[in-house]
C-alpha cells in the first residue's frame, strides 16, 4: 500500500544514500533520468539537493516547470535505472521504451514512477548561480510517500530483498542495501 510519509520524516527516505530516478514534466512533455548525487538538506520543512547536468533534457524540463519527483527505485528497477541514466528523453519516451509506469503525483505535475519504494515531490528553491556553476539544485519536499512494504512509520524495512534500494558505484555496478547494524550512543 502506498502511504504518505510525514514531511518532517521525509529525509529518512534519502538518508542512506540511494540512487534516485528524477522524473520531470512540462506541458505534455515528461521524462526520467537517474541521479546518484542527491541528498537531504534540511528536516522541517524538508529540503533536498540534487545534481542535474546542464546537458540533460531533465534540466530543460525542471528549468521550465520548477518541479520534479525523486523516486527511489529498488532491486527490480536496477536495469531500468541504468537505461534511463544512459539515454536521453530528447530522443525517446523513456517511460514507454523501458516499461516504466508513470503514476500521478499528489502535488507536482511530474509523475511518480510505479514500483519504487518511495517518492519525494519537490519544488525548486530558485538559485540560478549554483545551478549555473555547479549543476546543483536545491528543492523543498512538498509531498512524500512510500510503499508500506518498504518504509512505514518513518522506518525502512529491508527484511525482504525485493525492496532493497540501489547504490551506484560506476559502469553499471550497484550495491544494494545490506545488513542493518544498530548501535546505541
Ligand atoms: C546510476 C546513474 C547515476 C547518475 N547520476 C547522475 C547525477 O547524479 N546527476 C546527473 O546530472 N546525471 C547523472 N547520471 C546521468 C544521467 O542520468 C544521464 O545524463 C541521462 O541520460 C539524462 O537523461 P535526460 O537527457 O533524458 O534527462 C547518472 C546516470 C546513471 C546511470
Amino acid at each position: 500500500m502506498i502511504l504518505p510519509v510525514e514531511l518532517k520524516k521525509a529525509y529518512r527516505l534519502l538518508n542512506h544514500g540511494p540512487v534516485v530516478l528524477v522524473s520531470s514534466a512540462h506541458g505534455p512533455a515528461r521524462n526520467v533520468m537517474a541521479a546518484a548525487w542527491s541528498m537531504p538538506l534540511d528536516f522541517d520543512p524538508p529540503k533536498i539537493s540534487v545534481v542535474i547536468d546542464k546537458n540533460t533534457y531533465t534540466r530543460e524540463l525542471i528549468d521550465a516547470s520548477g518541479e520534479f519527483v525523486l523516486n527511489i527505485p529498488c532491486r527490480r528497477l536496477a536495469q531500468a535505472t541504468l537505461q534511463v541514466g544512459s539515454s536521453s528523453g530528447r530522443d525517446t519516451d523513456k517511460f514507454a521504451h523501458y516499461g516504466l509506469e508513470a503514476l500521478p503525483a499528489e502535488i507536482v505535475k511530474a509523475p511518480r514512477i510505479g514500483g519504487c519504494a518511495g517518492w519525494l515531490e519537490c519544488r525548486v528553491i530558485p538559485n540560478p548561480d549554483i545551478a549555473a556553476q555547479h549543476d546543483l539544485f536545491l528543492a523543498e519536499v512538498v509531498a512524500a510517500a512510500a510503499d508500506s512494504r518498504a518504509f512505514a512509520d518513518g522506518h525502512w524495512n529491508f527484511s525482504s530483498e525485493e525492496w532493497h534500494t540501489l547504490h551506484y558505484v560506476a559502469g553499471g555496478n550497484f550495491f544494494v542495501t545490506g545488513e542493518t547494524l544498530e548501535v546505541s550512543a
